[in-house]
């Protein structure tokens, strides 16, 4: 992992964000090129040139010559267009103003919004010359990947969605990596923000995970989505600073930090337990170390804030490691905040009848992980997500213990009970009373689940396959109706010329809140083989159209990495119908309406759980 030295995040927590676009350029070091004859220019003309890949717009102006970068800092208009009055350079677009001689702007505050401008020479021949460093080209490059930082940076201040656009249609134009973007986005929505792993950062890095699941004219739209939710989750007010415990002769050793940070995040000693995350990081214990401590402390608890304490330590894994844990000093604080501040559902009384038998069964932990490190056995994943979408948890949970002794391999668990999550969200009934989030979080929950057993498996990563078992029981009421899915075969009554027209028809089916028929066409779509990237494509800009809020960026994610781990094609099918109607659905919350006909009928004596309609 490396060690955060990037020097943008410096100046941010310095609290410095201007941008040196005229940084000292040893003169020796200059190359110099021929343009055009000076008298070739008249006065107060000014002329685009392009040099080794340089854009520069040459302006004479009293007897004198001066080069400017010839894009505005502004929205990029030629600033060869521009006119000069009075040594002032202004561009025509939106009027902007800058000193001819150095490209410093009088408009806005900050130099990030400064022209390079370039020594240009009259010479002996009568020619204008221009003087480029070496790497120039490269340099500029970068000067406008900064200055794209610094205007993603001051959009993220300013909750403006635009000002954040705009940032990312020049970040990626000038060659910047999505990696970088989303670094500075994880950083800063970790570091301005007393709060936990927000929403924003988690689609960030659902936009790392999901970048070829995505068309690419549709990737600028999936970053902005997850900054604008940084935007509006931060204050512009730091983090408080944190420190690792000092360093001595004796250090406390690994097992000691974990201990202690269990023992912080069970008292609720949140910045207690953020100093020995951050010693931890300081220390240089591996990814794996850390999220073993990590994962441990979110499973000492149960299904702690709906799970999400659990799934957001997964995401930031996935997030740490795609920026190669640039930052990581301040990204892995905020976990600390759900772990100690969610609800532990062991304090809830829905779960008074399930805690003391599961309670029973971790004082077995150890020989339950033994027995399953020894033996090795195969699971039908899709016989037991039929058992896990059983009625009473008692013997779903013993099943679960027999399983794991036998050696069945605990991801094997976790892709059922995603599975099983896929259908509690296909089976989700429109009439329910909002809880929509319950079907999405169990779903994101067993995925993190999995993928947490691949980082850093252990005896007490166990509790959480057995925690979810209980909730998707809980869930049952959820699919009381169950809604209807498409019949294998099943078609619309309609004829399409090719499959473009089928994914057009889809989005319109989306449009109009026509949820049935929306899955009825993604099965027929499967059926018929088309192409699973286009429909992924096609699933994708539908959610990303909208104002979408995280947990249907979770459902499609899962959806689509459960699809890609399958051979069963019900399984497969089962995944995408699940997405579809998440999506789909989110479009047609009628909740003052369905609350109004909930009361009638519970008023006329009626059973909510029978149904009443269609779908
Ligand atoms: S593009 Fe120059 S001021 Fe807007």
């Amino acid at each position: 992992m490396a060690i955060a030295t990037q020097s943008f995040q410096d100046r941010l927590m310095d609290g410095d964000m201007t941008l040196d676009v005229s940084p000292e350029v040893d003169p020796s070091n200059l190359v110099y090129y021929k343009l055009c004859s000076a008298d070739d220019f008249e006065e107060g003309e000014g002329k685009p040139f392009t040099v080794e890949g340089t854009h520069i717009a040459v302006f004479r102006y009293e007897g004198e010559f001066n080069a400017v970068d010839n894009r505005c800092p502004h929205m990029g208009y030629p600033m060869s267009e521009g006119s000069v009055r009075d040594g002032v350079l202004i561009c025509h677009w939106h009027h902007w103003e800058f000193d001819l001689k150095t490209g410093g702007c009088f408009i806005t505050s900050g130099a990030g919004n400064d022209l390079k401008s370039f020594p240009v020479e009259v010479w002996d021949d009568g020619c204008l010359y221009v003087g480029l460093a070496p790497g120039e080209k490269e340099a500029a490059r970068r000067r406008r990947i900064d200055r794209g930082k610094y205007i993603l940076e001051q959009g993220l201040k300013d909750r403006s969605s635009l000002l954040i656009a705009k940032a990312i249609a020049a970040l990626r134009a000038a060659g910047a990596t999505p990696q970088e973007m989303i670094q500075q986005g994880l950083f800063y929505g970790a570091y301005k923000s007393n709060e936990g792993w927000s929403s924003g950062v988690a689609i960030l890095t659902l936009a790392a995970n999901m970048w070829e699941d995505v068309d690419e004219k549709d990737h600028n739209l999936f970053l902005v989505h997850g900054l604008t939710q940084i935007s509006r989750r931060t204050s512009g007010g730091s983090r408080r600073q944190g420190f690792p415990l000092p360093k001595t002769s004796d250090e406390p050793d690994l097992a000691t930090l974990k201990r202690w940070f269990r023992r912080l995040v069970d008292q609720r000693s949140s910045s207690a337990a953020q100093r020995i995350l951050m010693t931890m990081y300081d220390r240089g214990y591996s990814s794996e170390e850390i999220a073993d401590v990590v994962f441990t402390t979110a499973t000492d608890f149960y299904f702690t804030g709906d799970g999400h304490a659990l799934d957001f330590a997964n995401k930031m894994f996935e997030a740490l490691d795609y920026v190669d844990w640039e930052g990581a000093n301040e990204i892995l604080r905020p976990i600390v905040v759900d772990l100690v501040g969610r609800e532990r559902h062991e304090e809830t009384a829905r779960w008074e009848d399930s805690v003391p038998v599961l309670e029973d069964i971790f004082t077995r932990l150890d020989e339950m992980w033994e027995a399953n490190q020894e033996n090795e056995a195969p699971l039908d994943i899709s016989a037991f997500t039929q058992t896990l979408l059983g009625e009473e948890f008692e013997p779903i949970v013993a099943e679960i213990e027999d399983k794991l002794r036998e050696g069945v391999k605990p991801t094997d668990i976790c892709r059922a009970m995603t599975y099983a999550g896929a259908i509690r969200t296909a089976r989700f009934h429109l009439k329910n009373e909002g809880d929509w989030h319950d079907v999405a979080n169990i779903y994101s929950y067993a995925h993190a689940l999995y993928r947490a057993f691949h980082l850093a498996p252990s005896k007490e990563l166990l509790r959480g396959i057995f925690h979810g078992a209980v909730f998707m029981t809980y869930l049952r009421w959820l699919n009381m109706p169950a809604a209807r899915l498409p019949r294998e075969g099943q078609r619309l009554d309609e004829t399409f010329a090719s499959e473009d027209k089928m994914l057009d028809r889809l989005q319109e089916f989306a449009d109009f809140q026509k949820v049935f028929e929306a899955e009825v066409l993604v099965s027929q779509y499967l059926e018929e083989g088309y192409d699973i990237a286009k429909l992924r494509h096609t699933l994708a800009h539908i959610m990303l159209r909208e104002d979408a809020e995280l947990h249907m960026f979770q459902v499609l994610e899962v959806a689509f990495r459960h699809y890609d781990l399958s051979d069963d094609p019900k399984e497969k099918r089962m995944h995408l119908l699940a997405a579809t109607r998440y999506i789909t659905a989110q479009k047609v919350m009628k909740g003052i309406l369905w609350s109004t006909e909930n009361a009638e009928r519970l008023q006329r004596g009626e059973l909510l759980s029978e149904r009443d309609d269609d779908n």
